[in-house]
Protein backbone atom coordinates (compact mmCIF):
# COMPACT_ATOMS: atom_id res chain seq x y z
CA UNK A 1 0.00 0.00 0.00
CA UNK A 2 1.11 3.77 -0.71
CA UNK A 3 2.47 4.54 2.84
CA UNK A 4 1.42 8.18 2.27
CA UNK A 5 -2.17 7.08 1.80
CA UNK A 6 -3.27 8.47 4.83
CA UNK A 7 -7.03 7.65 4.41
CA UNK A 8 -9.63 6.27 2.33
CA UNK A 9 -13.41 7.57 1.55
CA UNK A 10 -16.65 6.01 0.56
CA UNK A 11 -19.07 7.38 -1.74
CA UNK A 12 -22.71 6.63 -1.60
CA UNK A 13 -25.53 6.92 -3.96
CA UNK A 14 -27.84 8.42 -1.27
CA UNK A 15 -27.90 9.69 1.56
CA UNK A 16 -29.59 7.04 3.41
CA UNK A 17 -27.04 4.77 1.97
CA UNK A 18 -24.16 7.26 3.33
CA UNK A 19 -25.64 6.72 6.81
CA UNK A 20 -26.49 3.29 7.02
CA UNK A 21 -23.21 2.71 6.18
CA UNK A 22 -21.73 5.21 8.14
CA UNK A 23 -23.72 3.45 11.24
CA UNK A 24 -22.78 0.07 10.01
CA UNK A 25 -18.85 0.79 10.01
CA UNK A 26 -19.14 2.44 13.28
CA UNK A 27 -21.18 -0.32 14.66
CA UNK A 28 -17.99 -3.13 13.99
CA UNK A 29 -15.44 -0.40 15.46
CA UNK A 30 -13.96 1.44 12.52
CA UNK A 31 -13.49 5.16 13.20
CA UNK A 32 -15.41 7.07 10.51
CA UNK A 33 -15.78 10.87 10.00
CA UNK A 34 -17.84 12.31 7.10
CA UNK A 35 -16.82 15.10 5.30
CA UNK A 36 -18.33 17.15 1.87
CA UNK A 37 -17.30 14.98 -1.24
CA UNK A 38 -14.01 16.20 -2.70
CA UNK A 39 -14.50 18.05 -5.89
CA UNK A 40 -12.83 15.43 -7.98
CA UNK A 41 -15.19 12.57 -6.66
CA UNK A 42 -18.61 14.66 -6.70
CA UNK A 43 -20.85 17.26 -5.51
CA UNK A 44 -19.54 18.82 -2.52
CA UNK A 45 -23.60 18.81 -1.54
CA UNK A 46 -23.22 14.98 -0.81
CA UNK A 47 -21.31 13.43 1.92
CA UNK A 48 -18.65 11.21 2.14
CA UNK A 49 -17.59 8.80 4.64
CA UNK A 50 -13.91 8.86 5.91
CA UNK A 51 -11.72 6.34 7.14
CA UNK A 52 -7.69 5.55 8.43
CA UNK A 53 -6.04 3.33 5.67
CA UNK A 54 -5.01 1.49 8.43
CA UNK A 55 -8.46 0.23 8.25
CA UNK A 56 -8.88 -0.18 4.88
CA UNK A 57 -8.70 -4.33 4.87
CA UNK A 58 -11.61 -4.54 8.25
CA UNK A 59 -14.18 -1.65 6.45
CA UNK A 60 -13.74 -4.05 2.89
CA UNK A 61 -14.58 -7.01 4.88
CA UNK A 62 -17.04 -5.73 6.95
CA UNK A 63 -19.14 -4.09 3.52
CA UNK A 64 -18.39 -7.10 1.41
CA UNK A 65 -20.03 -9.68 4.13
CA UNK A 66 -23.28 -7.61 4.64
CA UNK A 67 -23.13 -7.66 0.41
CA UNK A 68 -22.77 -3.60 -0.17
CA UNK A 69 -19.35 -3.45 -1.15
CA UNK A 70 -20.48 -3.56 -5.19
CA UNK A 71 -22.77 -0.61 -4.35
CA UNK A 72 -20.13 1.76 -3.26
CA UNK A 73 -17.19 3.30 -4.29
CA UNK A 74 -14.03 3.17 -2.40
CA UNK A 75 -10.81 5.66 -3.10
CA UNK A 76 -7.88 6.81 -1.71
CA UNK A 77 -8.09 10.23 -0.34
CA UNK A 78 -5.21 12.74 -0.30
CA UNK A 79 -5.28 16.49 0.47
CA UNK A 80 -5.08 18.44 -2.86
CA UNK A 81 -2.03 20.01 -3.72
CA UNK A 82 -2.03 22.94 -5.90
CA UNK A 83 0.59 22.64 -8.23
CA UNK A 84 2.81 25.57 -10.16
CA UNK A 85 2.01 27.41 -6.86
CA UNK A 86 5.56 29.23 -6.15
CA UNK A 87 6.54 29.44 -9.91
CA UNK A 88 2.74 31.84 -10.16
CA UNK A 89 4.02 33.71 -7.39
CA UNK A 90 8.04 34.09 -8.27
CA UNK A 91 7.46 37.61 -9.04
CA UNK A 92 5.96 39.07 -5.98
CA UNK A 93 8.02 40.15 -2.91
CA UNK A 94 7.10 38.05 -0.02
CA UNK A 95 8.56 37.37 3.18
CA UNK A 96 10.70 33.86 3.54
CA UNK A 97 7.94 32.78 6.46
CA UNK A 98 4.99 33.62 4.43
CA UNK A 99 7.05 31.97 1.22
CA UNK A 100 7.10 28.64 3.46
CA UNK A 101 3.43 28.81 3.99
CA UNK A 102 2.44 28.68 0.79
CA UNK A 103 5.03 26.05 -0.30
CA UNK A 104 3.06 23.89 2.08
CA UNK A 105 -0.23 24.63 0.26
CA UNK A 106 1.43 23.76 -2.48
CA UNK A 107 2.78 20.21 -1.26
CA UNK A 108 -0.77 19.61 0.07
CA UNK A 109 0.81 19.86 3.70
CA UNK A 110 -1.76 21.08 6.40
CA UNK A 111 -1.68 24.40 8.27
CA UNK A 112 -0.80 24.60 11.59
CA UNK A 113 -2.49 27.36 13.54
CA UNK A 114 0.47 29.74 13.75
CA UNK A 115 0.95 29.41 10.00
CA UNK A 116 -3.20 30.58 9.47
CA UNK A 117 -2.52 33.19 11.80
CA UNK A 118 0.61 34.40 9.70
CA UNK A 119 -1.47 34.50 6.56
CA UNK A 120 -4.44 36.10 8.27
CA UNK A 121 -2.10 38.95 9.76
CA UNK A 122 -0.33 39.75 6.26
CA UNK A 123 -0.15 43.40 5.36
CA UNK A 124 1.87 43.67 2.73
CA UNK A 125 0.18 44.63 -0.82
CA UNK A 126 2.28 41.86 -2.51
CA UNK A 127 1.57 39.18 0.33
CA UNK A 128 -1.99 39.86 0.30
CA UNK A 129 -2.42 39.59 -3.22
CA UNK A 130 -0.40 36.54 -3.39
CA UNK A 131 -3.08 35.32 -0.60
CA UNK A 132 -5.74 36.12 -3.32
CA UNK A 133 -4.25 34.17 -5.78
CA UNK A 134 -3.38 31.08 -3.97
CA UNK A 135 -7.28 30.83 -3.25
CA UNK A 136 -7.94 31.77 -6.53
CA UNK A 137 -6.46 28.59 -8.28
CA UNK A 138 -7.37 26.39 -5.42
CA UNK A 139 -11.16 27.26 -5.95
CA UNK A 140 -10.61 27.20 -9.55
CA UNK A 141 -9.12 23.64 -9.26
CA UNK A 142 -11.68 22.01 -7.01
CA UNK A 143 -14.78 23.89 -8.10
CA UNK A 144 -14.03 25.61 -11.52
CA UNK A 145 -15.22 28.97 -12.78
CA UNK A 146 -19.20 28.36 -12.53
CA UNK A 147 -20.82 30.91 -9.34
CA UNK A 148 -23.40 28.84 -7.81
CA UNK A 149 -26.46 30.49 -7.14
CA UNK A 150 -28.87 30.34 -4.31
CA UNK A 151 -32.20 32.32 -3.06
CA UNK A 152 -32.72 33.09 0.40
CA UNK A 153 -36.36 33.86 1.43
CA UNK A 154 -36.16 35.41 4.99
CA UNK A 155 -40.02 34.42 6.36
CA UNK A 156 -39.68 35.74 9.34
CA UNK A 157 -38.53 38.45 11.34
CA UNK A 158 -39.63 37.12 15.03
CA UNK A 159 -37.10 36.12 17.03
CA UNK A 160 -36.99 34.99 20.68
CA UNK A 161 -33.01 35.53 21.11
CA UNK A 162 -31.47 38.91 22.06
CA UNK A 163 -28.12 38.46 20.09
CA UNK A 164 -26.25 41.57 20.76
CA UNK A 165 -25.28 42.26 17.32
CA UNK A 166 -28.65 41.25 15.73
CA UNK A 167 -30.56 44.10 14.33
CA UNK A 168 -33.77 41.73 14.42
CA UNK A 169 -32.72 40.97 18.05
CA UNK A 170 -36.28 40.30 20.69
CA UNK A 171 -37.02 43.96 21.73
CA UNK A 172 -35.02 46.08 18.94
CA UNK A 173 -38.32 48.56 18.13
CA UNK A 174 -36.37 49.28 15.06
CA UNK A 175 -37.88 46.75 12.63
CA UNK A 176 -41.92 46.36 11.93
CA UNK A 177 -42.31 42.36 12.72
CA UNK A 178 -43.52 40.38 9.83
CA UNK A 179 -44.29 36.66 9.20
CA UNK A 180 -44.79 34.90 6.19
CA UNK A 181 -47.76 32.86 4.95
CA UNK A 182 -47.17 29.44 3.53
CA UNK A 183 -48.72 30.63 0.40
CA UNK A 184 -46.45 33.38 -0.15
CA UNK A 185 -43.17 31.22 0.81
CA UNK A 186 -44.10 29.22 -2.06
CA UNK A 187 -44.85 32.66 -4.57
CA UNK A 188 -41.64 33.60 -4.04
CA UNK A 189 -39.93 29.89 -4.29
CA UNK A 190 -41.71 29.48 -7.66
CA UNK A 191 -40.33 32.68 -8.73
CA UNK A 192 -36.97 30.82 -8.21
CA UNK A 193 -37.80 27.69 -9.64
CA UNK A 194 -38.46 29.62 -12.87
CA UNK A 195 -35.34 31.13 -12.87
CA UNK A 196 -33.79 27.94 -12.67
CA UNK A 197 -32.45 28.03 -8.92
CA UNK A 198 -32.03 24.72 -7.31
CA UNK A 199 -31.55 25.50 -3.80
CA UNK A 200 -33.61 27.43 -1.73
CA UNK A 201 -32.62 28.96 1.57
CA UNK A 202 -35.54 30.02 4.32
CA UNK A 203 -34.27 31.87 6.91
CA UNK A 204 -35.91 33.36 10.00
CA UNK A 205 -35.31 34.49 13.42
CA UNK A 206 -35.62 31.89 16.17
CA UNK A 207 -39.67 32.18 15.97
CA UNK A 208 -41.23 28.88 17.34
CA UNK A 209 -44.66 30.35 15.71
CA UNK A 210 -43.43 28.30 12.76
CA UNK A 211 -44.10 24.53 14.06
CA UNK A 212 -42.48 21.79 12.99
CA UNK A 213 -46.05 21.20 11.39
CA UNK A 214 -46.22 24.47 9.07
CA UNK A 215 -42.42 23.69 8.53
CA UNK A 216 -42.62 20.19 7.42
CA UNK A 217 -45.93 21.41 5.45
CA UNK A 218 -43.34 24.53 3.52
CA UNK A 219 -41.09 21.65 3.24
CA UNK A 220 -42.85 18.70 1.51
CA UNK A 221 -44.52 21.48 -0.54
CA UNK A 222 -41.59 22.70 -2.00
CA UNK A 223 -39.88 19.40 -2.44
CA UNK A 224 -43.29 18.14 -4.05
CA UNK A 225 -44.04 21.32 -6.70
CA UNK A 226 -40.24 22.11 -7.29
CA UNK A 227 -38.02 19.58 -5.82
CA UNK A 228 -35.56 22.17 -5.13
CA UNK A 229 -32.60 21.54 -2.37
CA UNK A 230 -33.95 23.22 0.58
CA UNK A 231 -31.60 25.01 3.21
CA UNK A 232 -32.81 25.57 6.61
CA UNK A 233 -31.79 28.97 8.58
CA UNK A 234 -33.69 28.97 11.53
CA UNK A 235 -31.64 28.43 14.94
CA UNK A 236 -30.88 26.49 17.61
CA UNK A 237 -34.18 23.88 18.18
CA UNK A 238 -34.77 20.19 19.38
CA UNK A 239 -32.86 17.24 17.81
CA UNK A 240 -36.44 15.71 17.45
CA UNK A 241 -37.50 18.84 15.40
CA UNK A 242 -34.31 18.72 13.56
CA UNK A 243 -35.08 15.27 12.54
CA UNK A 244 -38.64 15.83 11.95
CA UNK A 245 -37.38 18.52 9.12
CA UNK A 246 -34.38 16.44 7.65
CA UNK A 247 -37.18 13.75 6.92
CA UNK A 248 -39.75 15.74 5.12
CA UNK A 249 -37.36 16.62 2.95
CA UNK A 250 -34.80 19.68 4.26
CA UNK A 251 -31.34 19.05 3.03
CA UNK A 252 -29.01 21.49 4.42
CA UNK A 253 -29.19 23.60 7.59
CA UNK A 254 -26.97 26.69 8.17
CA UNK A 255 -26.38 27.15 11.68
CA UNK A 256 -23.70 29.41 12.01
CA UNK A 257 -21.05 29.32 15.42
CA UNK A 258 -20.51 33.12 14.74
CA UNK A 259 -16.85 32.86 16.94
CA UNK A 260 -15.32 29.72 18.49
CA UNK A 261 -14.28 31.58 21.23
CA UNK A 262 -16.71 30.90 23.90
CA UNK A 263 -15.81 34.14 26.26
CA UNK A 264 -16.45 36.10 23.01
CA UNK A 265 -19.68 34.15 22.38
CA UNK A 266 -21.23 34.46 25.56
CA UNK A 267 -20.70 38.21 25.23
CA UNK A 268 -22.28 38.70 22.16
CA UNK A 269 -25.21 35.61 22.90
CA UNK A 270 -26.41 36.70 26.28
CA UNK A 271 -29.04 34.05 25.85
CA UNK A 272 -27.47 31.51 23.77
CA UNK A 273 -25.21 28.65 25.06
CA UNK A 274 -21.84 27.77 23.59
CA UNK A 275 -21.88 24.19 24.08
CA UNK A 276 -25.71 23.88 22.94
CA UNK A 277 -24.57 25.53 19.88
CA UNK A 278 -22.44 22.96 19.48
CA UNK A 279 -24.42 19.94 20.68
CA UNK A 280 -27.26 21.66 18.16
CA UNK A 281 -23.70 21.77 15.10
CA UNK A 282 -23.17 18.14 15.86
CA UNK A 283 -26.40 16.89 15.72
CA UNK A 284 -27.44 18.42 12.48
CA UNK A 285 -24.36 16.54 10.76
CA UNK A 286 -25.21 12.93 12.45
CA UNK A 287 -29.09 13.35 11.00
CA UNK A 288 -27.47 13.84 7.52
CA UNK A 289 -27.94 17.50 6.82
CA UNK A 290 -24.83 19.21 4.66
CA UNK A 291 -23.83 21.61 7.34
CA UNK A 292 -23.11 25.26 6.91
CA UNK A 293 -21.65 27.91 9.87
CA UNK A 294 -20.02 30.63 9.52
CA UNK A 295 -18.70 33.99 12.03
CA UNK A 296 -18.74 37.29 12.00
CA UNK A 297 -15.33 39.30 11.64
CA UNK A 298 -14.77 42.37 13.73
CA UNK A 299 -16.27 40.91 16.79
CA UNK A 300 -15.58 42.87 19.93
CA UNK A 301 -12.20 41.72 21.37
CA UNK A 302 -11.95 39.14 18.41
CA UNK A 303 -7.93 38.34 17.58
CA UNK A 304 -6.64 36.49 14.07
CA UNK A 305 -5.71 33.91 16.81
CA UNK A 306 -9.77 33.81 17.48
CA UNK A 307 -10.48 33.73 13.77
CA UNK A 308 -7.76 31.03 12.76
CA UNK A 309 -9.54 28.68 15.49
CA UNK A 310 -13.05 29.45 13.62
CA UNK A 311 -11.53 28.07 10.31
CA UNK A 312 -9.63 24.72 12.04
CA UNK A 313 -13.04 24.32 13.69
CA UNK A 314 -15.02 24.80 9.87
CA UNK A 315 -12.05 21.90 8.80
CA UNK A 316 -12.48 19.57 11.66
CA UNK A 317 -16.59 19.42 11.75
CA UNK A 318 -16.58 18.98 7.84
CA UNK A 319 -18.57 21.99 7.03
CA UNK A 320 -19.98 22.22 3.89
CA UNK A 321 -20.88 26.08 3.33
CA UNK A 322 -19.03 28.89 5.17
CA UNK A 323 -20.21 32.15 5.77
CA UNK A 324 -17.47 34.53 6.82
CA UNK A 325 -18.85 38.29 6.80
CA UNK A 326 -18.05 41.24 8.79
CA UNK A 327 -19.44 42.64 11.63
CA UNK A 328 -21.63 45.75 10.85
CA UNK A 329 -23.57 47.60 14.06
CA UNK A 330 -26.91 47.64 13.62
CA UNK A 331 -29.34 50.67 14.63
CA UNK A 332 -30.94 49.69 17.73
CA UNK A 333 -28.52 47.03 19.15
CA UNK A 334 -26.28 46.92 22.24
CA UNK A 335 -23.61 46.86 19.74
CA UNK A 336 -24.73 49.79 17.59
CA UNK A 337 -21.63 52.20 17.54
CA UNK A 338 -19.52 49.61 17.52
CA UNK A 339 -17.02 49.56 14.88
CA UNK A 340 -17.05 47.91 11.48
CA UNK A 341 -15.35 44.92 10.93
CA UNK A 342 -12.72 45.40 8.24
CA UNK A 343 -13.35 44.51 4.23
CA UNK A 344 -9.28 43.01 4.63
CA UNK A 345 -9.64 40.89 6.66
CA UNK A 346 -12.53 39.24 5.94
CA UNK A 347 -11.51 38.94 2.22
CA UNK A 348 -8.46 36.86 4.20
CA UNK A 349 -10.39 34.94 6.05
CA UNK A 350 -12.35 34.15 2.89
CA UNK A 351 -9.11 32.95 1.14
CA UNK A 352 -7.36 31.13 3.94
CA UNK A 353 -10.84 29.24 4.40
CA UNK A 354 -10.91 28.45 0.90
CA UNK A 355 -7.35 27.55 1.33
CA UNK A 356 -7.54 24.93 4.61
CA UNK A 357 -11.05 23.81 3.95
CA UNK A 358 -10.47 23.39 0.32
CA UNK A 359 -13.78 21.74 -1.27
CA UNK A 360 -16.64 24.13 0.44
CA UNK A 361 -19.03 26.31 -0.50
CA UNK A 362 -17.83 30.22 0.58
CA UNK A 363 -20.22 32.87 -0.14
CA UNK A 364 -19.42 36.24 -1.31
CA UNK A 365 -21.78 37.12 2.07
CA UNK A 366 -24.79 40.12 1.80
CA UNK A 367 -22.72 41.65 4.82
CA UNK A 368 -19.62 41.79 2.95
CA UNK A 369 -21.97 43.97 -0.46
CA UNK A 370 -23.36 45.76 2.35
CA UNK A 371 -20.26 47.84 3.93
CA UNK A 372 -17.83 47.88 -0.23
CA UNK A 373 -20.09 47.82 -3.41
CA UNK A 374 -17.36 45.84 -4.92
CA UNK A 375 -17.64 43.57 -1.64
CA UNK A 376 -19.15 40.88 -3.85
CA UNK A 377 -16.22 40.40 -6.74
CA UNK A 378 -13.23 40.75 -4.10
CA UNK A 379 -14.57 37.57 -2.30
CA UNK A 380 -15.18 36.36 -5.81
CA UNK A 381 -11.74 37.20 -6.37
CA UNK A 382 -10.39 35.79 -3.08
CA UNK A 383 -11.89 31.98 -2.91
CA UNK A 384 -15.73 32.63 -2.49
CA UNK A 385 -17.85 30.66 -4.92
CA UNK A 386 -21.69 31.15 -4.19
CA UNK A 387 -23.92 34.16 -4.02
CA UNK A 388 -26.81 34.50 -2.15
CA UNK A 389 -29.86 36.25 -3.83
CA UNK A 390 -32.28 37.86 -0.95
CA UNK A 391 -35.49 36.72 -2.74
CA UNK A 392 -37.49 38.05 0.55
CA UNK A 393 -40.48 40.04 -0.71
CA UNK A 394 -39.93 43.79 -1.14
CA UNK A 395 -42.50 44.97 1.68
CA UNK A 396 -40.64 43.02 3.82
CA UNK A 397 -37.33 42.99 3.21
CA UNK A 398 -36.22 46.09 4.15
CA UNK A 399 -37.40 44.97 7.89
CA UNK A 400 -34.83 41.78 7.62
CA UNK A 401 -32.37 44.42 8.62
CA UNK A 402 -30.11 42.04 10.62
CA UNK A 403 -27.32 45.32 10.54
CA UNK A 404 -27.99 48.48 9.14
CA UNK A 405 -28.05 49.23 5.53
CA UNK A 406 -27.99 45.88 4.54
CA UNK A 407 -27.26 45.49 0.67
CA UNK A 408 -30.21 43.84 -1.27
CA UNK A 409 -28.23 41.20 -3.27
CA UNK A 410 -30.74 41.01 -6.23
CA UNK A 411 -30.16 38.91 -9.50
CA UNK A 412 -28.83 42.11 -11.35
CA UNK A 413 -26.17 43.12 -8.75
CA UNK A 414 -25.36 39.36 -8.77
CA UNK A 415 -25.08 39.46 -12.14
CA UNK A 416 -22.63 42.09 -12.00
CA UNK A 417 -20.25 40.66 -9.38
CA UNK A 418 -20.11 37.40 -11.78
CA UNK A 419 -18.89 39.25 -14.85
CA UNK A 420 -16.45 41.58 -13.09
CA UNK A 421 -14.97 38.89 -11.68
CA UNK A 422 -14.56 36.65 -15.16
CA UNK A 423 -16.73 33.83 -14.04
CA UNK A 424 -19.10 32.15 -15.16
CA UNK A 425 -23.39 31.61 -14.03
CA UNK A 426 -24.20 28.04 -14.10
CA UNK A 427 -26.02 26.18 -16.85
CA UNK A 428 -29.08 25.90 -14.58
CA UNK A 429 -29.67 29.63 -14.71
CA UNK A 430 -32.54 30.51 -17.13
CA UNK A 431 -30.74 33.98 -18.43
CA UNK A 432 -27.90 35.06 -19.92
CA UNK A 433 -25.51 37.70 -18.33
CA UNK A 434 -25.66 39.66 -21.53
CA UNK A 435 -29.66 40.73 -20.84
CA UNK A 436 -28.77 42.22 -17.72
CA UNK A 437 -25.32 44.37 -17.72
N1 LIG B 1 -23.31 42.18 11.46
C1 LIG B 1 -22.92 41.20 10.63
N2 LIG B 1 -23.54 40.03 10.49
C2 LIG B 1 -24.62 39.86 11.24
N3 LIG B 1 -25.43 38.82 11.33
C3 LIG B 1 -26.39 39.11 12.19
N4 LIG B 1 -26.21 40.33 12.70
C4 LIG B 1 -25.11 40.82 12.12
C5 LIG B 1 -24.39 42.02 12.22
N5 LIG B 1 -24.77 42.99 13.04
C6 LIG B 1 -25.17 37.60 10.57
C7 LIG B 1 -24.89 36.47 11.53
C8 LIG B 1 -26.09 35.59 11.37
C9 LIG B 1 -26.52 35.87 9.97
C10 LIG B 1 -27.94 35.58 9.67
O1 LIG B 1 -26.29 37.26 9.82
O2 LIG B 1 -23.71 35.79 11.12
O3 LIG B 1 -25.81 34.24 11.56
Amino acid sequence: MDRLIKQYIIICETTSQMLNTDGLLKSKGIRTELMPTPGEYGSICTTAIAFAAEDKRNATKILKDEGIAESLEIFPYQSRKLAGLMNRLKDQIISSGFQQVMEKIENGEELTKEEIVLLLKCESKSEKAALFQAADQMRKEIIGDTVEIRGAIEFSNYCKKKCNYCGIRNGCATPKRYRMTVKEVMERVYELHELGIKTVILQSGEDEYYTPEILIDMIRRIKKETKMGITLSIGERSYETYRALREAGANNFLLKIETTNPQIFNVIHPDDDFDTRMECSRWLKELGYANGSGNMIGLPGQTEEDIAEDILFFKKMRIHMIGIGPFIPAKGTPFENYETGSVDLTLKAVAVTRLVCKNVYLPATTALASIDPDGQTKALKSGANTIMLISTPDKYRINYQIYSNKNMVDLSSALKSVAESGRQLPEYLKIHSKEVV
